[in-house]
C-alpha cells in the first residue's frame, strides 16, 4: 500500500516523479480510464496524499475514489484546475507552489511585451522567409515609456512592474481592492484598459474571472493597445480577442495561456501580430526545481505531522 499517488505524471517534472516514487513510494495513476479504475480499486484506500499539477487538475470524482485522501499537493501556483470547493467540503487540504515562480513568470511576461511591441518573432519569420530583399520590416513600437496596466497586481504583477520601471514605463493596475503601492489604481478592467497601452493579465483563473477581458475591455484598449496574457486562458474571451485582432481594433497580443490547452485556436495561429508561447511562463530549470521542492516539502511535512506549508484552503 502506498500513501502517495501522482496524477498527471506525464506533465510533472520528471525529477519530481522520480523523487516521489523512490523516496516516498508514490504510485502513478494511470491516464487510461479503465486502467485507472482498477488501479483505484486496488490502491485507492489508504492514499493520504495526491500530487497533481496546474495542467492536470483534480476533480471531485477522483477525491471520492480516494476515501482516505487528506492532501492534494499542486505543482503550480494556479489551482483553478483542482476543485478546491469540493476538497474543502471533504476536509481535504490543497497546497500550491507560490512565490518560487514569480521571477520566471515575470521574465516571460516582459519578454512577450518586448516581442509583440518590437516584432521579434514576426521579424524572425520575415527574415527567414527571405522577405528583407523586397523591403524593410514594418516599423514597430518602443517599450520604453509605455503605460502598462496590470490586471491583478499580486506578487507576480509586482515583479512585472518592477522590471518595467527599468523601461521607464508608467504602471497602473486593477484589483478588486486597492493595495498599498505608488502605482495608479483603476476601479475596473475597462477603465484600466482605457488608460493602458499594454494590458497584462495576471488574475487567477476560475469562475470569478471568466471572460473578464471581454469585447468591451478590448475596445477600451483600442487600436494602439496590446494584450499580454500570462495568467489563464479563460480570463480572456477568446472569440472577442480573435475578432479584435482581425479587425485591428487592438494592435497585437502576446499569449502564454489558452482556454483549451494544449490546443491553440487556429485563428490565433494565422495572425502575424500575435506571439504564442505554449504555457512556458514557469518553464525554467530554476523555477520548476523550486516548485518541485515546494511540493516535496508539502508532502513530507504532511506525512510527518499533518501540516501543509503552503495551503490554499
Ligand atoms: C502555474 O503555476 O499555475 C503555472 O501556470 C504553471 O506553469
Amino acid at each position: 500500500m502506498s500513501n502517495v499517488v501522482i496524477a498527471g505524471q506525464h506533465i510533472l517534472l520528471p525529477d519530481l516523479t522520480e523523487e516521489l516514487t523512490t523516496e516516498e513510494g508514490a504510485l502513478c495513476l494511470p491516464a487510461d480510464e479503465s486502467e485507472r479504475r482498477s488501479f483505484l480499486d486496488e490502491h485507492g484506500a489508504g492514499v493520504k496524499v495526491a500530487v497533481t499539477s496546474s495542467f492536470a487538475g483534480f476533480d471531485a470524482d477522483l477525491m471520492d475514489a480516494l476515501p482516505d485522501l487528506e492532501l492534494i499537493a499542486n505543482f503550480g501556483v494556479g489551482y483553478d484546475s483542482t476543485d478546491v470547493e469540493a476538497a474543502s467540503e471533504r476536509g481535504i487540504t490543497v497546497s500550491n507552489t507560490p512565490d518560487v515562480l514569480n521571477d520566471g513568470v515575470a521574465d516571460l511576461g516582459v519578454g512577450l511585451i518586448i516581442d509583440v511591441l518590437r516584432g521579434i518573432s514576426a521579424s524572425d519569420r520575415f527574415a527567414r522567409a527571405g522577405k528583407w530583399k523586397n523591403g524593410a520590416f514594418p516599423l514597430q513600437r518602443e517599450v520604453t515609456g509605455r503605460r502598462v496596466g496590470i490586471l491583478g497586481l499580486g506578487r507576480i504583477g509586482q515583479e512585472v512592474a518592477t522590471r518595467l520601471e527599468g523601461f521607464r514605463c508608467e504602471i497602473g493596475y486593477h484589483n478588486r481592492n486597492e493595495v498599498e503601492t505608488s502605482y495608479r489604481y483603476f476601479g475596473g478592467a475597462e477603465e484600466l484598459a482605457g488608460w493602458s497601452e499594454v494590458l497584462v493579465v495576471l488574475t487567477p483563473g476560475g469562475a470569478a474571472t471568466k471572460a473578464l477581458v471581454d469585447a468591451d475591455v478590448l475596445a477600451a484598449l483600442g487600436p494602439e493597445g496590446y494584450l499580454v496574457n500570462i495568467a489563464r486562458g479563460t480570463v480572456v474571451d477568446e472569440d472577442a480577442l480573435v475578432q479584435a485582432l482581425n479587425d485591428a481594433t487592438i494592435a497585437g497580443a502576446g499569449l502564454d495561456v489558452y482556454p483549451n490547452e494544449p490546443n491553440i485556436n487556429e485563428a490565433l495561429m494565422a495572425l502575424d501580430n500575435v506571439v504564442l508561447t505554449p504555457h512556458i511562463a514557469s518553464g525554467t530549470r530554476e523555477t520548476r526545481r523550486a516548485m518541485a521542492d515546494t511540493v516535496l516539502e508539502n508532502v513530507r511535512t504532511w506525512l510527518a505531522d499533518g501540516r501543509a506549508v503552503t495551503p490554499v484552503n
